[in-house]
């Protein structure tokens, strides 16, 4: 038996939607496929917080990166990052790759990004692109879109950049309301799909300085994909395996039906909640369940940062996190190091997708008689 995956994605994926992806292949260019992304829409305008024409929603069949790239590319040539931590530092090295002028505002491990300062720096120089990432997933540290969209609304026409790979699905976004001129996901965070499909919403405003963009090129064009995905034409083959999950689980997630087995909240706290509200607070019931835990065993989060709804990077000090995460494997969770820098000295626990609550507890138990033993 593979050990349950908490690590911060890929996470576990239901066996209904294996199953669903297990389904015999169908040509692309049949009106069954054409449905198909064409039922993915109001989903993403769900998840996205899409709502009238300021937005379009799209998927592309590359992994988030790509979809970082594609965005740089779309934009300019003067490229202002928020950098505080190895997933927002790595804005910075595709837009260095691809020859932009890269300036970095950067924040230590575990602190939050430094909105205040990109405030101000945006006053004094003009941007194309600011780019900033709600969850840091290698250090856990989240900030939330609404605070983003209000230090960051100032910045004349440089298009906001925004990573949600593990934020979608975890908790609300608001692209519309907030301005977010960009902002994407992948498949295996809070969705709990395997990876390789991009997700994205994107401002008509982006769009239209996209076109004066000589640098889009082919598979990572902005423009023909968005487009492409309006008219359910992908101008390549697409993963339509993952498209099919993917709708699965938009319509399960949407119903409540994911939901009602993955919370222990009375039904009665739950009411008026919709599919997706019920999961974001399900989500934010997994983090403050495992900020508490660490916090009675004197371990804290690493940093000072807001704590993300879907990852906790734990600081251990001094006990071996080689040795914990073994003794934890075959307890039967596997759980993730920390990243880069962080590996030796951290932990990182995926609470996200379609964990339950009480999964949840289990692995913190277990975690507790492991830390017991050392
Ligand atoms: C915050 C963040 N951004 C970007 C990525 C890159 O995503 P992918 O590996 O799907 O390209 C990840 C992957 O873990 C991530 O956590």
């Amino acid at each position: 038996m593979r050990p349950e995956l908490w690590i911060p994605g890929p996470t576990q994926v239901r066996d209904e939607l294996l199953g669903v992806m297990a389904a015999p292949m169908m040509g692309h260019r049949s009106a069954e496929m054409r449905a198909l992304i064409h039922g993915l829409d109001p989903h993403l305008e769900a998840v996205f917080g899409v709502s009238g024409p300021s937005h379009r929603v799209a998927v592309h069949s590359c992994t988030a990166t790509g979809l970082m790239e594609m965005a740089l590319r779309a934009a300019g040539p003067r490229v202002l990052c928020l950098v505080h931590g190895a997933f927002s530092e790595r804005f910075a090295t595709i837009a260095e790759a691809l020859g932009k002028e890269v300036e970095r505002i950067e924040s230590p491990l575990g602190a939050s990004p430094d909105l205040a300062a990109a405030r101000q720096r945006l006053k004094e120089h003009r941007f194309d692109a600011v780019t900033v990432c709600l969850s840091e997933t290698s250090t856990g540290v989240a900030v939330s879109p609404a605070e983003v969209a209000a230090a960051l609304s100032e910045r004349g026409a440089a298009s906001l950049l925004v990573d949600a790979v593990t934020y979608l699905g975890a908790a609300a976004i608001d692209a519309s309301e907030h301005g977010l001129d960009f902002v994407f996901a992948g498949t295996q965070k809070a969705l709990a799909l395997p990876p390789g499909l991009g997700l994205y919403a994107v401002s008509e405003a982006m769009l239209e300085r996209a076109a004066a963009s000589t640098e889009r090129g082919f598979f990572l064009d902005l423009l023909r994909i968005t487009e492409a995905h309006a008219d359910a034409r992908p101008p390549m083959t697409p993963t339509i395996s993952l498209h099919r999950a993917l709708l699965r689980q938009f319509e399960d997630v949407a119903a409540g039906a994911v939901e009602a087995g993955l919370t222990d909240e009375a039904p009665s706290a739950l009411s008026g909640l919709d599919g997706w509200q019920r999961r974001y607070r399900r989500h934010a019931r997994m983090r403050d369940l495992t900020g508490a835990f660490l916090a009675e065993r004197g371990l804290a989060p690493l940093g000072g940062g807001v704590a993300s709804p879907s990852v906790t990077c734990a600081a251990l000090g001094s006990l071996n996190v080689t040795a914990l995460l073994g003794a934890m494997g075959a307890r039967g969770f596997e759980l993730a190091p920390g990243y880069g820098s962080l590996r030796e000295s951290t932990i990182r626990i995926g609470h996200m997708g379609d964990h339950s609550v009480e999964g949840l507890r289990r692995l913190l138990v277990a975690l507790g008689d492991e830390l017991d033993l050392v």
